[in-house]
């Protein structure tokens, strides 16, 4: 059996933008409608915090505390990274003054958020410029570096950037950070599934990810973490009953995102199923899906960038399972196009050429973008495909 023969991705498209939502294996989507039928067999059993709901929560936080290696006190679940980054930057008080630092490699909702909490509360966002194409890591330092002021409160930063699919070197912008009395705030929608995490050794005061990009849970699932001196701050961004009712030998902030009113848990409790999967991929487990992806987003980059005759735009440390490469799109469309220039040819690879994949304006200017994601369902075929496609569309 192919890998890609556990998901029930369309065959006659090369998908290759695993990146924007995931995409979920068979086996655990029936998983999750097996817990969807218990729940609806037995709904106050099944939803009641004090019956059973607890209990299974918590088997799934403990595994997921194991993966990310940090204490299951500190993780707290939340629908996804948007969620999970609106919780912390909507609860942590900030003064007027006070500066949200941010990059323009973020997620553009995410630094919505953070300019929300900024006109709630008279504090300012302050914008990192981090160059794209890059050479060294020490360009992400560097650009927040020159950005940090007396009034920076809060670093807000991707793990692995949206736009540019880049691993920002997080735990030297923590330490960097850390030396100034400024907290961070770490965007991980990417990671789990795509880095090895470790956030006992990160020390990052919010850390934010996604079950259902990398690691294959089905969509709505993550998790947020907080460090245990902050976690008094940090609430749901949406308020229930254990803000007034305390559950026994719960803290508040894990019993608060635990229930934000009614909702369906089946996600959640189906990423244990989802890492199982992913982990009996390969014998070596974890470790050699990760980078076996890894691998693979390399050679893709390799593949594309010999084809449109340009080097690599960031170093190879900088890359997980996601690449983005700088790309003139006006020079793939046909004369004559109306459209803008990266819509037009993302529309031209999918509807002409069968590709899923984002083409865009990264900070909405050239270069245009073209961002390809290698999950264990890709092969590089599709990427020499896409590669022989963008040469016969070159004018
Ligand atoms: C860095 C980053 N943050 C947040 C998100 C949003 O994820 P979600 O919609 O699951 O909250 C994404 C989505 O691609 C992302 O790339």
């Amino acid at each position: 059996m192919h890998a890609r023969d556990h998901w029930q991705l369309n065959p006659r498209i090369d998908f290759l933008n695993h990146g924007s939502f995931g995409a979920c294996p068979k086996i655990v989507l029936q998983k999750q409608h097996d817990l969807i039928r218990s729940l609806e067999q037995d709904p106050i059993a099944y939803l009641a915090p004090e019956r059973d709901l607890e209990p299974k929560l918590d088997e799934v936080r403990n595994k997921i505390a194991t993966l990310v290696n940090a204490s299951a006190t500190d993780i707290a679940f939340v629908r996804n990274a948007t969620d999970g980054v609106n919780a912390v930057l909507s609860s942590i008080p900030l003064q007027p003054g006070e500066e949200i630092l941010i990059t323009n490699h973020g997620y553009n909702a995410c630094n919505n958020a953070a300019q929300f909490a900024a006109q709630r509360t008279g504090a300012r966002v302050t914008m990192a410029d981090v160059p794209f194409p890059l050479t060294t890591q020490q360009a992400v330092l560097d650009a927040l570096d020159s950005q940090i002021s007396p009034q920076t409160r809060l670093i807000l930063v991707d793990h692995v950037t949206s736009p540019t699919g880049l691993i920002f070197p997080v735990e030297e912008i923590i330490s960097m950070a850390h030396a100034r009395n400024i907290c961070v705030l770490v965007d991980g929608a990417h990671a789990p599934g795509m880095l090895q995490l470790d956030l006992s050794r990160m020390k990052p005061d919010f850390y934010t990810g996604n079950h259902h990009k990398w690691l294959c849970g089905p969509k709505t699932s993550g998790f947020l973490y907080v460090q245990p001196e902050l976690q008094h701050q940090v609430r749901p961004n949406v308020i229930s009953h254990s803000a007034n009712r305390p559950r026994p030998k719960r803290s508040r902030f894990i019993s608060e995102f635990d229930w934000t009113g009614t909702y369906d848990p089946s996600p959640l409790l189906a990423v244990p199923a989802a890492l199982d999967f992913m982990r009996n991929l390969y014998p070596g487990g974890l470790v050699e899906l990760l980078e076996t992806n890894r691998q693979k987003a390399l050679l893709a980059r390799r593949i594309l960038c010999d084809a449109l005759a340009m080097e690599p735009p960031s170093p190879d440390c900088m890359i997980g399972s996601l690449v983005t490469i700088p790309i003139d799109a006006d020079q793939f469309c046909r004369r004559g196009e109306t459209g803008a220039p990266a819509e037009t040819l993302q529309k031209i690879l999918r509807w002409d050429h069968q590709f899923e994949l984002p083409v865009f304006a990264f900070e909405g200017k050239d270069p245009h973008c073209l961002r390809v994601s290698m999950q264990a369902y890709n092969e590089t075929s599709q990427v020499a495909r896409l590669a022989r496609i963008l040469l016969s569309l070159k004018r």
